[in-house]
């Protein structure tokens, strides 16, 4: 893989700017930046018990959620990591409140970056995947990029967005609006390099995602789309399903990037009061962009993710994303009432 044909995550980048003038050079470097601090994260999460890195920050973040000490870290990293390059306006996290501002003794620019650093804390210290997701949008004209309303902007918005999953290997999966493409950590150069470029998500699967323990929490369409799923050949839909659920979401959206799938935190009356249970800003919407560019679907059940006009900078949506046929036809229940 790592030979003279091999594409690193600069090369490609680079060749974005000039070729399509896809990308200014501002952008280029929020992408290197944030893919540097992801190989930062990685090395800390590698690390494990050893580098005393795993356990309770002794903390909680805005949504009332106890952080881990990795969370705090990964959020540091990439606070420290983007504050410096003079491409943004400010930065949003799931562990901050609100938006941070850039130091006043380094230049600012005209993006924004929100982020969920690290995602399935409840995996860290089981050794399990987990991951770092992140959206950039322009920061809007007449705002500085610390007011929340900097940030709520649909998805359709988004300029660039990107996960990297920390698993038996570490890979950024990336997209700037021009399809999805994966870059493998070369552990031993320590560069990204090009793995996968288009990466199409098949339309039809027979692989679903979803925590069976909020069952009798749904919705009637989502209980009656998994019944179905789960009756397998002597149902309706006439084939048998398998299941995963790693529980990191990015993890899990991985899988299906990779080789279809559909995975779904939908609504249930457990997390109706406060929307959902994944948030849109720095979860759903760039996964939704992800997913699309690779040819898949990501609806709430009831509109396009990326449609979804914020209110909140920690707004929770249902997410429904992955094999367009699928999320098509849970879509279509919702629908039916
Ligand atoms: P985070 O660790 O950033 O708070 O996100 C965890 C999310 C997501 O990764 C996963 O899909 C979901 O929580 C799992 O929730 P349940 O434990 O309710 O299944
Ligand atoms: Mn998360
Ligand atoms: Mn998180």
């Amino acid at each position: 893989m790592n030979g003279p044909n091999s594409v690193s995550l600069t090369r490609f980048l680079i060749e974005e700017q000039r070729a399509k003038g896809k990308i200014g050079a501002d952008l280029r470097l929020l992408i290197e930046v944030v893919a540097r601090a992801c190989k930062t994260i990685s090395i800390a999460v590698g690390k494990g018990a050893l580098g005393g890195v795993l356990g309770e920050a002794g903390t909680g973040n805005v949504q009332g959620e106890a952080q881990k000490k990795l969370d705090v870290l990964s959020n540091d990293i990439l606070l420290e990591a983007n504050e410096w390059g003079g491409h943004l306006a400010g930065l949003a996290s799931e562990e901050m409140d609100h938006p941070h501002a850039i130091p006043h003794h380094f230049p600012k620019g005209g993006y924004l970056l929100v982020f969920d650093p690290l995602d399935g804390s409840s995996n860290i210290d089981v050794n399990v995947s987990i991951g770092t997701i992140f959206s950039v949008l322009r920061c809007p004209e007449g705002m500085t990029g610390t007011e929340d309303e900097a940030f709520q902007q649909p998805g359709t918005t988004q300029v660039a967005a990107g996960y990297c999953v920390y698993g038996p290997s570490t890979t950024l999966v990336l997209t700037l609006g021009d399809g999805t493409h994966a870059f493998t950590l070369d552990r031993e150069v320590g560069s990204f390099l090009l793995t996968g470029r288009n990466l199409q998500i098949p339309p039809d699967t027979k692989e679903f995602a979803i925590n069976m323990s909020n069952t009798r929490f749904w919705e009637a369409p989502v209980k009656r789309y998994i019944d179905e799923l789960v009756a397998g050949k002597d149902g309706p839909r006439g084939k048998d399903f398998n299941m995963r659920w790693v529980g990191s979401m990015v993890a899990d959206v991985h899988r299906i990037v990779t080789r279809g799938g559909v995975f779904m935190y939908p609504l249930d009356s457990k997390t109706a009061a406060q929307g959902g249970r994944l948030r849109l800003l720095y979860e759903a919407n760039p996964m939704a962009f992800i997913v699309e560019q690779a040819g898949g679907a990501a609806t709430t059940g009831r509109q396009r993710i990326v449609e979804v006009k914020p209110s909140k900078l920690h707004q929770r949506v249902p997410v429904i994303l992955g094999s367009r046929n699928e999320v098509e036809r849970v879509t279509g229940y919702h629908g039916e009432g």
